[in-house]
């Protein structure tokens, strides 16, 4: 992590120097033209690239944040057919955005997968994330009231208005739910705290799920957790609500491809970085993609989603967001922030976990999964070394996560058209 620090201030010392500023960044021509494309490309460029449609879809929220959806109506080849199909909607995690889905190229992405197998595929962008960075009224590079938020409102704000939309656009009344990380945690928040959204999930599938935090076993997050609340309002006393404002990706982008490509002599460094942040096991990860992994990510994120996460680690509690004392009774009624009440969440869900993730320990799987209202499965990955980051851009991610994952979707849906024909 201190390494990450690192090299992020070398990164922005570099972005107020000649590469931040200019469009005609160097290239290492060495880099595959193919590498340097996917890396330079926005999601919608870059699906569309790859032969498959896409659709950009814009909802403001009530709280005036305007949230970019990707949608990928169908497949390309095999599932190419343009019929209506079931909706599924996809959620990334902390600091991510929809490109996880569809950055590894087609038959590896989920978003790719899922468009072949038949379904209607919407990616979600939260709050504060590269392509949901707007906002009515207020300004994102400027002060903190932008930032004023957790993954709180992500899940009982961002996560309703996009699903509303995206069963009214595709006309249905309920759509399945894949998430990743804090996909998960948002979504256990929509389901806890608007408990009427539950009826709109035929399935909810959740990798590497995270609720509980008690067992983490990632120093850092350990380390700064009972300063979380603090660091966050002293954040916000210095204008500062964004974690890590790299507000343009060509640093990272040319940080990629200097410094990370295969041919880039601190490729090594670069692997352990990642591995430092996220969790994720050389086995599982394919180096030659660190460019286009870099460019896309990170995608922004507020202060506050990591102080929530950080608040969860120390209290042991899955818990809203703690004002401190006053504050919450003004704004909850309580002195202590409300529980988020796991037993309401009764969208039938399955947990994937891998047994050696840092971020989602076995430990709090298992507490989350006792305490959930509908758990139809818990399923560990058969692959003792697959990590956090392995759900998302693991080389064998397809056979061991997603084939299974589009299994009970299936399932699920052929048990509603009996059940509940629609
Ligand atoms: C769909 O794919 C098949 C081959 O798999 C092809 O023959 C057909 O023309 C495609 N249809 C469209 C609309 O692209
Ligand atoms: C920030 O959000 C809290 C609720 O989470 C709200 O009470 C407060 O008024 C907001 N502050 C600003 C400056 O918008
Ligand atoms: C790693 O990514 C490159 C570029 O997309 C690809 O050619 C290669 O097959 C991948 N390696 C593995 C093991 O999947």
């Amino acid at each position: 992590m201190l390494g990450a620090i690192v090299l992020l201030c070398l990164c922005v010392c570099v972005s107020s120097g000649p590469f931040g500023r200019s469009d005609g960044i160097s290239l290492d021509p060495k880099v595959p033209e193919e590498i340097r494309e996917d890396a330079s490309l926005k999601v919608p460029a870059l699906v569309r690239k790859y032969g498959y449609p896409l659709k950009e879809h814009r909802v403001t929220t009530a709280d005036g944040y305007v949230l970019t959806m990707h949608r990928i109506p169908h497949g390309r080849d095999a599932g190419n057919s343009t019929a209506e199909r079931p909706v599924v909607f996809i959620m990334h995690g902390l600091m991510s955005s929809s490109a996880d889905w569809v950055l590894m190229g087609p038959n590896k992405g989920l978003a790719y997968i899922l468009a072949e197998e038949g379904f209607d595929i919407w990616l979600g962008n939260a709050r504060g994330t590269r392509y949901s960075r707007q906002h009515v009224k207020l300004n994102p590079d400027s002060g903190a009231d932008f930032w004023n938020f957790s993954w709180d409102e992500i899940g009982n704000i961002d996560l309703p208005t996009m699903i509303d939309y995206a069963l009214d656009k595709a006309n249905k009344k309920r759509l399945h739910y894949i998430g990743h990380s804090q996909g998960t945690t948002s979504f256990f928040v929509m389901c806890s705290l608007r408990p009427d959204y539950n009826q709109k999930i035929i399935s909810m599938n959740a990798l590497a799920p995270v609720a509980y935090l008690t067992n983490n076993a990632c120093p850092i997050v350990k380390a700064m957790a009972p300063f979380s609340t603090v660091i966050e309002k002293l954040s916000k006393v210095i204008g500062v609500g964004e974690m890590l404002p790299i507000s343009n990706s060509k640093v990272m982008r040319w940080a990629g491809e200097k410094l990370c490509s295969d041919t880039a002599m601190f490729q090594e460094i670069c692997t352990n970085i990642v591995f430092l942040i996220g969790g994720w096991n050389s086995l599982e990860f394919n180096r030659t993609m660190l460019p286009v992994i870099l460019s896309h990510t990170p995608a922004g994120a507020s202060i506050r989603q990591f102080a929530h996460y950080g608040q969860v680690t120390h209290s042991g509690s899955f818990r809203r967001f703690d004002h401190l004392g006053i504050w919450n009774y003004k704004i909850y009624g309580t002195w202590d922030p409300p529980l988020y009440d796991l037993s309401q969440v009764k969208a039938p869900v399955f947990l994937r976990y891998s047994l050696s993730d840092p971020l989602a320990h076995v430990d709090d799987v298992e507490r989350l999964a006792k305490e959930l209202g509908n758990l139809k499965a818990k399923t560990s990955i058969p692959m003792t070394s697959f990590s956090h980051l392995d759900f998302i851009w693991g080389i064998n991610a397809k056979k061991l996560v997603y084939d299974q994952v589009i299994a009970d979707i299936r399932r699920m849906e052929e048990s509603l058209f009996i059940f509940h024909p629609y």
